[in-house]
């Protein structure tokens, strides 16, 4: 069978060869710590009461296809959150729900890019974003996130990348790899690129209730409204919901140039029917849950920061930059200093000797031999034990 060109540049590392080998390992009997996803059910981490209730008195009413951009009900919910966030003239009809954040990207690319067309994406960057980028034969253009600046995107190298074909500009704000967070100069200055380019901004927020030591969140969109931004967001963080698929984007800016994508995503949908119904019923209840996610920031998240940090602190190789949001680390250790001949190299060592699996950095396209993901979702005791654990893998090299 033919298999399309384009997959021959898709590949996802957080679940690749060394996430299958770690399968493999599981099947002949070994216990496997999975730090490679961001998915908190998997650690314990048990859904909203509020949100059970709504599941289980009102499946019902998601039994038959809704309006293709998604329930009414759910969609005044999520206009009101980001009025509520600053997009002060969100319309119910700037609303699409998708199957999470994933089937959002995946409609916005398909309606937004042409073949050869750039999209500025930060480096390291979650590799949905430049899968669904290439999968649309569109092109990655990445500008470089700084590690000396909290990893806040490097604008100048932002400016440098800008040709006549780029389109758009991504942020994923909060940051993954990175949990960086960025303040309102900095948003500020990718507002004043994007208006003079002419860009979009698409801004990836799937993380903005789950900010740490109370740090403020600004959404981009809440700066300006003479630029067309896409807005991102989704219940799989923030409420633990990540198999219910539940995510969706929000269009501000300037009507005249947002009504063409508008339409476009309006025939997308209707091509796909509708997303999930069972979870949009969900959507207005979880959003004003804020109690849930407050509890588990000042619970486990917290606590399992914490000791993620203490024992990386004991790791003479490594060094990091703690997160202002989410529940990611992306440490440095020159691998190739302690023998390793890369960053892949070191997280497949890792898993067969440690049975610990993480993400090397080159899994977020970071360029160079010297990162790892750490997803910090196990409860404290097993996470320091790991990292402990890793550091003395390090020192035995
Ligand atoms: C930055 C970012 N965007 C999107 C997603 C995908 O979210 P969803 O479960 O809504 O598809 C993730 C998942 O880890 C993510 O980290």
């Amino acid at each position: 069978m033919q298999v399309s060109t384009v997959m021959t540049d898709v590949h996802s590392d957080i679940r690749g060869e060394t996430y299958y080998r770690a399968l493999e390992l599981e099947k002949a009997g070994e216990k496997i710590l999975k730090l490679n996803t961001g998915n908190p059910a998997t650690f314990g981490f048990t859904m909203p009461e509020s949100v059970k209730t709504v599941l289980t008195d009102r499946a019902e009413q998601a039994l038959g296809y809704c309006d293709v951009r998604g329930m009414a009900a759910a969609r005044e919910a999520i206009r009101d959150y980001h009025r509520a966030h600053g997009i002060r003239d969100a319309q119910t009809d700037d609303v699409f729900i998708g199957n999470g954040v994933s089937e959002i990207a995946s409609m916005l690319t398909t309606v937004s890019l042409n073949e050869g067309d750039e999209v500025l994406v930060p480096m390291p960057c979650y590799s949905l974003w430049v899968n669904q980028i290439v999968m649309v034969k569109a092109k990655p253009v990445f500008y470089r996130c700084d590690e000396q600046a909290d990893w806040c995107p490097d604008i100048a190298d932002m400016r440098r990348k800008v040709t006549a074909k780029t389109r758009a500009v991504l942020l994923i704000n909060p940051n993954n790899p990175t949990g960086a967070v960025y303040g309102e100069t900095l948003l500020q200055e990718v507002i004043s690129l994007a208006r003079e380019h002419g860009l979009t901004i698409w801004s990836d927020e799937i993380y903005d209730r789950l900010m740490m030591d109370g740090t403020p969140y600004t959404s981009i969109a809440s700066l300006c409204d003479d630029v067309p931004i896409v807005t991102m967001n989704g219940l799989s963080k923030s409420h633990c919901l990540c198999g219910l698929r539940c995510g969706w984007l929000v269009l501000s800016g300037p009507r005249a140039e947002t009504a063409p994508l508008n339409r476009a995503l309006t025939t997308l949908a209707s091509v796909r029917l509708c997303s999930n119904a069972l979870m949009q019923l969900v959507i207005p209840t979880a959003l004003e849950d804020a109690a849930y996610t407050e509890t588990m920031i000042q619970g486990r998240l917290s606590e399992q920061r914490a000791a993620t940090c203490r024992a990386l602190d004991r790791i003479e190789a490594a060094s990091y930059v703690p997160n202002k949001a989410a529940f990611y680390l992306f440490p440095r250790v020159e691998f190739t200093r302690y023998g390793f001949e890369s960053d892949k190299q070191f997280a497949a060592a890792l898993l067969e000797e440690e049975h610990i699996l993480v993400v090397p950095g080159s899994g977020f396209y970071w360029d160079q031999p010297d990162h790892f993901r750490l997803v910090m979702l196990p409860k404290a005791a097993e996470l320091e034990r790991a990292i402990d654990r890793i550091g003395a893998f390090l020192q035995t090299r």
